[in-house]
């Protein structure tokens, strides 16, 4: 039996994206970003479809992540970049994965673990360029660079990148973006003197590669862009497509008088007799509880409001005097190309005051992903 709700991936359009976003950036090589499970969309069937539309990199946070990827027979350049104390540095050098370094620590562990392994390890040294969140600070970058030089004689290592990330590249103009550029430019040049040649030089995320050509460097980073979701609120990418598609069966319908209060704490109060449906997705599912009174759903064929309080497992919407039948479907969000007047995970960000990404990346376990399209 079919499930009652679901968060429907369409491979093609991610496939179409990535073609896109190769194309925007003037042919710059693109790493498509998979961490938090493909955004939510399924990391394994998205990094494929990814690869798929030309990406010819993949990122992960996590070593895990990566080494997934590796399990399931992706072969493609894969890098990792939040590497806390105690994850398994020694299998991501066997496994070819590059690791994001983003302090005096983690190289340490990468030099030791490739020494007692025999192998060469593949790092990327990331530069804090003013993000102040990881990344090797100004003030310890010559030093680390030093190191890693050193560990490349040895030959246990091989700095096959150096990268950093944008605080504010989704506010075009905003002055820490030329201020990072000449940081990062700065840290090259280090890099440079100290006779490192790495393979890939890259700080630009979906943000960057739309709007800003001077951060694509040898490499481009993209994440929520890649899913056909922009990053830049009212910002137009012509051909980008949503892939996810969130909906759900009506589970019944009923009729009600004016004044009555609807849901949990009687948020809403219908103002003339009325029909309510009942959804069955609640925040369990990942939709937000602030979704209360906000969050637009599709239902028979029009956009309406959530009615009342999001609960832990279902909310109301106030049809009116609609005829909608249990069974048929409410679309929370969706691709407004494919399915007129969808509201898009952009639509939900701008009510709850959040960014799309976290509306994709929270949808819960329970609900069943279903894939169409692919290669
Ligand atoms: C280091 C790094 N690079 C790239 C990305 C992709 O960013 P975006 O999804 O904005 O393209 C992320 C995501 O947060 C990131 O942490």
């Amino acid at each position: 039996m079919a499930p009652f709700a679901h968060a429907r991936v369409n491979l093609d359009a991610i496939t179409s994206n990535a073609r896109l976003l190769r194309e925007l950036a003037g042919g710059t090589p693109l790493m498509g970003v998979v961490k938090a499970d493909g955004y939510g969309h399924g990391m394994l069937p998205a990094a494929r479809a990814l690869v798929a539309g030309g990406a010819t990199w993949l990122g992960t946070a996590f070593i895990k992540e990566a080494l997934e990827l590796r399990r399931a027979g992706i072969t493609v350049p894969v890098m990792s970049w939040i590497i806390p104390p105690g994850e398994p540095v020694g299998e991501a050098i066997e496994a070819d994965i590059d690791l994001g370094v983003s302090d005096r620590a983690v190289l340490d562990e990468v030099i030791d673990q490739a020494r007692r392994r025999g192998g060469v390890a593949r790092v990327q040294l990331k530069a804090d360029s003013g993000l102040n969140r990881g990344g090797v600070a100004r003030a310890d970058w010559e030093p680390v660079v030093a190191a890693a030089a050193l560990a490349e004689e040895e030959g246990i290592l091989k700095v096959t990148g150096v990268w950093s990330h944008f605080a504010c590249a989704d506010e075009p103009g905003h002055p820490s973006i030329r201020a990072q550029l000449d940081v990062f430019h700065e840290a090259l040049e280090i890099v440079e003197k100290a006779g490192l040649r790495p393979e890939v030089r890259h700080i630009a995320n979906s943000a960057a590669l739309l709007t800003l050509p001077e951060a694509r460097f040898d490499l481009v980073r993209g994440g929520i862009a890649s899913y056909g979701l922009c990053p830049i609120p009212g910002f137009d990418v012509p051909g980008l497509r949503p892939a996810m598609t969130l909906a759900s069966k009506v589970a019944l319908t009923k009729r009600v008088p004016a004044g009555s209060g609807v849901s949990y704490g009687h948020r809403y109060v219908t103002e003339s007799e009325t029909s309510l449906a009942l959804v069955p997705l609640g925040y369990a599912d990942g939709v937000p509880r602030a979704a209360t009174n906000k969050g637009p759903v599709l239902i028979g064929g029009r956009r309406r409001i959530i009615a009342g309080t999001v609960c832990m497992d279902q909310f109301v919407v106030d049809i009116e005097n609609d005829t909608v039948a249990a069974g048929e479907y409410a679309v929370l969000f969706g691709d407004p190309g494919e399915l007129t007047d969808a509201p898009t995970a952009e639509d939900w960000a701008e009510v709850l005051d959040t960014i799309p990404y976290e509306i994709v990346t929270r949808i819960g376990a329970r609900v069943p992903r279903e894939y169409v399209g692919g290669p």
